[in-house]
């Protein structure tokens, strides 16, 4: 049986895992760093990386406890090096680098979009490719033709803000705490999500695979402040919130829905992965079943511990294992995903 440990440190959580070839979970940790980030608003890098120094060693070792193995069982470490934050990747990289030194292991990188999609395997146990794969978190809002694995083409993305960017920038304009996806979908439940015909940008364009949610989010401010108000200034009702949570998530769902199902057409799959934290969004996951019911899709999005960051979809390091596709110390951290 091969042993992995599997880092990851793009963002803003903390998190390891040991995983077997048999994409068995012997363990699993993910420290959220959302308290430390809530009073911005967002995710401050500074503060991300050095949260990251403070629980990194934590982490490791309570995922090695859960397991019950010591380093001594393991045959590898992964590391996600691109893309995230570059504070963030690379205090993972550095203690993965550190773990290889000290017990002589190789070192396998991750990429942690490629893992998104990779946790639909995981969490189905299934083989889902080739798939469309489309990755919506705070970052990324990115459709790919994924022939395997490691194997991923770009066929389009957001040009502008990332859906959960969105998300949680609407969750702050409508004064939720953060991170604002969860929050906004919360609110979103009790209400109508055709009281406001918020903009589906790009949805019409049958020319480009892309998203634009920037404009989306200013419409959201001007239906609440009007054009030049200040929303912090606008006492809104609960129901009012709710509302517009409903009618702006509904203008994002319909664009993801719609742009995925036009990817499965251009490319010929029938097969949608889902990755990233805004798939564990509930409309989004109603939308996307009714879409591939209606086209006859197969359709995979993991479990929401397994949408947002965690380390167990870092199994994918398990493919780059068999592969024998092992990293030097040398390897660096990517956070634009240039490799
Ligand atoms: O994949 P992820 O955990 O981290 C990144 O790599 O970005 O995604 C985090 C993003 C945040 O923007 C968060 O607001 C959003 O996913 N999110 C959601 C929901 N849960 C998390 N967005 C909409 N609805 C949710 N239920
Ligand atoms: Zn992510």
């Amino acid at each position: 049986m091969v042993r992995l440990l599997c880092i990851e440190s793009t963002c803003d959580e903390t998190a390891a895992a040991v995983v077997t070839d048999s994409l068995e979970v012997l363990g699993s940790v993910v420290a959220s760093q959302n308290a430390l980030h809530e009073r911005f608003g967002g995710v401050v890098p500074e503060i991300a990386s050095r949260a990251h120094v403070e629980r990194i060693l934590p982490v490791i070792d309570e995922t090695l406890r859960q397991a019950g193995v010591t380093l001594a069982d393991l045959d590898g470490v992964a590391v996600a090096n691109q893309p995230g934050l570059v504070g963030s990747l690379l205090v993972g990289v550095c203690a993965a680098k550190a773990l290889c030194v000290a017990t002589g292991l190789p070192l396998i990188a991750i990429n942690h979009l490629q893992a998104h999609i990779y946790a639909c395997k995981i969490a189905s146990g299934e083989e889902v490719f080739p798939c469309v794969g489309l990755i919506v978190s705070g970052g990324h809002s990115n459709l790919y033709r994924c022939d395997g694995p490691t194997d991923f083409t770009p066929l389009g993305g957001t040009i502008d803000d990332a859906a959960g960017e969105a998300f949680d920038k609407v969750g702050s304009l409508l004064g939720l705490p953060f991170p604002g996806g969860p929050a906004v979908s919360r609110a979103a439940a009790n209400g109508d999500p055709k009281s406001i015909r918020f903009p589906r940008p790009l949805l019409d364009d049958n020319t480009r695979l892309a998203f634009s949610f920037s404009g989306l989010k200013t419409a959201v401010r001007y239906e609440i402040a009007g054009p030049g108000g200040d929303p912090a200034t606008v006492e809104l009702s609960e129901q009012r919130v709710a509302d517009i949570a409903a009618s702006f998530q509904e203008a994002v769902v319909e664009c993801l829905v719609g742009k995925a199902e036009m990817a499965l057409r251009q490319t010929g799959f029938n097969t949608l992965c889902v990755g990233g934290g805004v798939a564990a969004n509930g409309r989004l996951r109603e939308g996307l079943e009714a879409s591939a019911a209606r086209h006859g899709r197969r359709l995979y999005i993991p479990p929401m511990s397994l949408c947002t960051d965690n380390a167990v979809m870092g199994a994918i390091a398990i493919e780059r294992f068999k592969e024998g596709k092992f990293e030097s110390l040398e390897m660096d951290v990517y956070p634009g995903l240039q490799r």
